[in-house]
């Protein structure tokens, strides 16, 4: 192997990789925005966000006392509406993040997706 070779082959794995990461990620997104959420789903998931989010995150998602005490996420934020996507938020609502309790045993994927797009209706 030519050291131009060896040094050429390492980005061109990268480059590659890094364009399918794109790719599936697109996919994802593309599957998401499609995914069917049925209207009686969006209607529960603003009864499931009072329920079960707004004690942290308030009714409008700016989040109340408590929540700010324990660092919880201005979910009206639009900087940080637009800086995390879909499949994050969808994540973060499923396996938990920090002191957030994670609901993936508690919620079905559909309610956690509809809980995802209600969370975007919430943007300031
Ligand atoms: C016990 C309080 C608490 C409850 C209940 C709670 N959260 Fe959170 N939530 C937090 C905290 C704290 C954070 C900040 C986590 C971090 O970034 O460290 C957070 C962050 C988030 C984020 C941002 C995550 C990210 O990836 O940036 C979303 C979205 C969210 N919560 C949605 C929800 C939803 C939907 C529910 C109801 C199913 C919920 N939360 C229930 C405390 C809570």
């Amino acid at each position: 192997m030519t050291l131009f070779s060896s040094l050429i082959r390492p980005s061109v794995v990268v480059l590659l990789v890094g364009t399918s990461l794109i790719g599936v990620s697109q996919a994802v997104a593309g599957r998401l925005q499609r995914s069917p959420v049925s209207p009686a789903k969006t209607k529960e998931a603003k009864r499931l966000f009072k329920q079960k989010c707004a004690k942290c995150h308030g009714q409008d998602g700016a989040g109340n006392n408590y929540g700010q005490i324990i660092g919880a996420t201005n979910l009206t934020d639009p900087e940080w509406q637009q800086r995390v996507d879909d499949q994050r938020i969808i994540n973060s609502i499923k396996h938990g993040r920090g002191q957030m309790p994670a609901s993936g045993e508690k919620l079905t994927d559909e309610q956690i997706t509809a809980l995802m797009l209600y969370v975007r209706t919430l943007k300031k």
